[in-house]
């Protein structure tokens, strides 16, 4: 900090270096435990079919205009979460928004990380060989070993930390992106190997029509909030990690193009994991609401069934480990912007205290697999109040208000400007499209699947 407390010693901020750049890092995002571990504990617990039909509805509607949004307000502002919206209307609570994602970016982690330390336990087990032959009874008591000593599920999830600090503070976060650029296309294949074995299992045709097969008569207000939670988390928004990423976007980035590549890219990793888990979770006679246990049960099995499957055992939990990197750094990405430009704290000491704090919330995620299991408030444990808080409460809050933001105070020049490049790209009908579902169709979506959800109003 300089002396009279501005915020003058650090470099002009720095922007993606291309195209392609933002893509890997906006996908990297994206792409992570929402994928592989959420989307199919979530569809599995909610019904299949009918819950991925209403999931795909708040992606469209919702998710990608509100990524949009986000994209626009970074870059118009070139600045974090709160920062932005001081910029834009000093003096106004609207920065609250900006607060409200580092929260959700702290519990989020909290709970994810304890997950991540699942993975790579699992990647131990695997090269150990303890997981193979094993049956379904089998993979049940590996999952439940791996969370029920609190001493080593505590320490994979520091393991997480460290390993994420030591990759931000060393710098490599570039080289990161580059791994991933190369490594999300080899998840990619390994996840279509995954698919076309457990497609051919015995049974396969059931775990399909529960994916494919709707049956809404399941379906509930909360199912409907929980849907649109998954797409939140999904595509990393309504927190300001993709404001936050908008504002290192450079000036010829297309903005549309991204989020309508980002969401795609997204969507399809998701089915593909849900094709890979379901057809095994009838196929060896799991449940399909076993909830977050799912994918690490399922897997393995898939897996054990094919030749050289401890091999790509391993590399499957490799490459999901890989996959998680950049979704962390950018959680971590939004207090740590904020705290080095608005606090003048230097990025490394901004990654310490963040991690410190994260760090002491997040070991009550993990024991409540074991020690805190009994701690419940309002019903649910330390590491499903963290998720269920982020997810369907702070995260779609956040997407209202930035929707609202967008959609009323944000001229529809100045939105017509951002979205085309000052007129360098010609998208006009979709640009006026977009600004008439980020005016009416999404806050109001947004604001009845919460109400309703949460029993507020009854429709
Ligand atoms: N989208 C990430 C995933 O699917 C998680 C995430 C949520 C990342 C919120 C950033 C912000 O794993």
């Amino acid at each position: 900090m300089t002396a009279n407390g501005n915020k003058m010693n650090y470099k002009p901020r720095e922007t993606f270096t291309s195209s392609l750049g933002t893509i890997a890092a906006t996908l990297g995002s994206a792409i992570g435990l929402g994928n592989i571990w959420k989307f199919p504990a979530l569809t599995g617990e909610n019904g299949g079919a009918a819950f991925l039909f209403i999931y795909l509805f708040c992606v469209v509607f919702i998710g990608l205009p509100v990524m949009l949004a986000e994209f626009i307000i970074g870059r118009k502002t070139r600045s974090n979460a709160i920062g932005a919206f001081k910029k834009l209307e000093p003096k106004k609570p609207w920065f609250l928004v900006g607060w409200m994602g580092v929260l959700s970016s702290i519990l989020i982690l909290a709970f994810y990380t304890t997950v991540v330390g699942w993975i790579l336990a699992y990647i131990f087990k695997a090269l150990s060989g303890s997981l193979s032959g094993i049956d379904a009874n089998g993979a049940v008591a590996v999952f439940e070993k791996v969370t029920a000593n609190p001493v080593s599920a505590v320490l994979w999830q520091l393991a997480v930390f460290a390993l994420i600090s030591l990759i931000i503070m060393a710098g490599v976060q570039k080289g990161i992106e580059r791994i991933t650029k190369t490594l999300l296309p080899l998840l990619f294949v390994l996840l279509l190997i995954c698919d076309i074995r457990a497609l051919t299992l015995p049974g396969a045709k059931e775990g399909l029509s529960f994916l494919f097969n709707p049956d809404f008569s399941k379906v509930t207000g909360m199912v409907v909030l929980i849907a649109m939670g998954l797409s939140f988390f999904k595509l990393s928004i309504g927190m300001g990690t993709m404001l936050t990423y908008g504002s290192y976007m450079q000036d010829e980035d297309n903005m549309l193009a991204t989020a309508g590549r980002v969401v795609i890219a997204d969507t399809v990793v998701s089915l593909m994991a849900g094709m890979a888990v379901f057809p095994a979770v009838f196929a060896f006679g799991f449940e399909p609401a076993s909830g977050p246990p799912l994918l690490f049960f399922t897997i393995p099995m898939v897996f054990n069934s094919m030749p050289l499957g401890q091999v790509f055992l391993v590399l499957f939990f490799v490459l999901a480990f890989i996959a998680t990197i950049g979704a962390m750094i950018s959680m971590l990405e939004v207090p740590v912007a904020f705290m080095h430009e608005e606090w003048g704290l230097k990025r490394n000491t901004a990654v310490i205290v963040t991690v410190l704090v994260i760090a002491s919330v997040g070991s009550l995620a993990t024991l409540s697999g074991s020690i805190l299991s009994h701690v419940l408030i309002l019903g649910k444990n330390f590491f499903d109040l963290f998720d269920f808080t982020a997810s369907n409460i702070l995260m779609p809050l956040g997407g209202l208000i930035i929707a609202v933001y967008t959609g009323w105070k944000i001229r529809y020049k100045d939105i017509q400007e951002e979205l085309s490049n000052r007129g360098a790209i010609e998208q006009e009908n979709m640009i006026r499209l977009f600004s008439l579902i980020v005016r009416y169709i999404t806050p109001i979506a947004i604001l009845i699947i919460m109400l309703n959800g949460l029993g507020i109003i009854k429709f």
